[in-house]
């Protein structure tokens, strides 16, 4: 059943540049290194480089093989994979539908950030409850959210090649420069601090990147391990954008003569060095301007922790926290272009629209969603007790559904599906399709039938609260 109007990414490049963009994003440059700054450093990092070569190489190989084999988005392919089974792609479909309502707030919170270090007001960021004031603001947040919502919503309307791949083509190895760059910068870094007690240290970027780097095992108990792996896990999902139907609908624009295997090692790569080098550029420069009791800012890293390191600068701090916003943008934009074509894409085989059409319509409900989650924290202020223990107004609880309960739940069953009802050569087939190797096949064996299914159901439980 293949669909001939159906767009396309042109070769592996524009399609692992395209997959790269949707991956590479907000999670890695602001949630992977203020969890690893809060889980212990190097232990954390360990932890996750196991789990990406295990659990991410799984999933994201299942994903892009169901995509491509039955050339469909998530609703659709998981019906076709197996009749009856058309439920799970409704559930993946709420995924993006739930993030879309909330990205592109984070996006014009991102751009608010630029216009500070454009209009040389980079001294307003540092104040107290500066970004709690604006986030509660009435105005300025919808109206930089709805203009991040246009530029997603023109790329996307632009279709897959001639929008999202060029776009990503660009942008991508630009990005990866850049954060490569900072990274080395803040290494050089080093900075006179009066400790309490009247003594005077030197705190370079070098020590920093030591507490970055060594696992720390002090006061290590099975409880922390075991929630070290839990948040490893979750940011797992999160940053490989797996488990939500955008990497299946990615999957189903990939030509039949792509190495898939070799894909997925590159989408991989991209995506871990990215979150690397992005905690590279931002741990040892905290360290050095906070020491180590900055580095447990948790949430507020980017926006509240790094316009101080930025301000310590002096007028290099201007320049590299103009370049650093511009920068978590676009990363930013890539992401919420995938989000949003996931949505484009489903809607078009399910409603038979065309994209043009789809994408305004689109754009207009999640607009509308969007002003509604941005007064959350102020006209529509209420505060939830989520069921993982922590608090949280809309774009919190939006969160929470999509990624916490949601995904975990997706991944369980589709494991389920593929190693137990299809079985797992449904996809290793796929894969091999033109007799290339599937690398780490035994991996992909054990993974997708016992391990991922038992280790999903227990993050699945953890997230209602059940430990
Ligand atoms: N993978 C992206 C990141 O690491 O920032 C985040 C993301 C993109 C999550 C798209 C969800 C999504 F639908
Ligand atoms: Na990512």
């Amino acid at each position: 059943m293949k669909n001939k109007k159906k767009g396309g990414f042109s070769g592996q490049l524009g399609f692992v540049m395209a997959a790269a963009g949707s991956a590479v994003g907000v999670g890695n440059i602001w949630r992977f290194p203020y969890l690893t700054a809060k889980d212990g450093g190097g232990l954390f990092l360990l932890i996750y480089f196991a789990l990406v070569l295990t659990f991410g190489f799984t999933l994201l190989t299942s994903d892009l093989a169901i995509g491509r084999k039955t050339k469909m988005s998530s609703i659709y392919a998981y019906g076709q994979m197996k009749s009856g089974w058309k439920f799970l792609g409704y559930i993946t479909f709420l995924v993006p539908a739930l993030i879309m309502t909330y990205y592109a707030i984070i996006g014009g919170w991102i751009t608010k950030y630029i216009v500070i270090y454009l209009t040389n007001n980079s001294k307003d960021a540092i104040k107290d409850n500066y970004f709690t004031d604006f986030i509660t603001s009435k105005a300025s947040p919808i109206i930089l959210m709805l203009f991040f919502m246009t530029l997603t919503s023109i790329i996307v309307f632009l279709g897959v090649e001639k929008g999202i791949e060029k776009f990503s083509k660009i942008i991508m190895p630009g990005l990866f420069l850049i954060i490569v760059g900072i990274a080395i910068y803040s290494l050089t870094l080093s900075h006179d601090v009066t400790l309490a007690n009247g003594k005077h240290v030197t705190r370079t970027g070098l020590e920093g990147f030591k507490v970055y780097v060594i696992p720390d095992f002090h006061g290590l108990t099975i409880k922390k391990f075991l929630q070290i792996l839990l948040d490893a896990m979750s940011q797992l999902f999160f940053s490989l954008s797996v488990s939500m139907g955008i990497m299946i609908t990615y999957g189903s624009y990939v030509k039949d003569d792509i190495d898939l295997n070799k894909a997925v090692s590159q989408i991989e790569i991209f995506d871990t060095a990215a979150a690397f080098f992005a905690g590279l550029m931002i741990i040892p420069s905290i360290y050095v301007f906070s020491g180590v009791e900055g580095m447990s800012a948790g949430p507020g890293l980017i926006f509240i922790s790094l316009p101080k390191v930025f301000n310590e600068m002096g007028i290099a701090g201007k320049i590299i926290g103009l370049v650093f916003f511009v920068m978590v943008f676009f990363a930013a934009l890539s992401s919420c272009i995938s989000v949003l074509e996931t949505l484009v894409a489903n809607c078009m085989e399910l409603f038979k629209v065309s994209r043009k059409k789809i994408t305004l319509i689109l754009t207009a409900i999640y607009m509308i969603a969007s002003i509604v989650v941005c007064l959350g924290y102020n006209v529509l202020y209420f505060d939830v007790k989520l069921p993982n223990g922590s608090n949280g107004q809309l774009l919190d609880i939006m969160d929470y559904i999509s990624n916490s309960f949601l995904m975990p739940l997706i991944s369980c069953i589709s494991a389920i599906l593929i190693g137990w009802i299809v079985g797992p050569d449904w996809v290793v087939n796929e894969v091999c399709k033109n007799g290339e190797k599937f690398r780490r096949k035994i991996v992909y064996r054990v993974m997708i039938k016992y391990v991922a299914p038992v280790v999903m159901f227990i993050l699945f439980l953890q997230s209602i609260g059940i430990f």
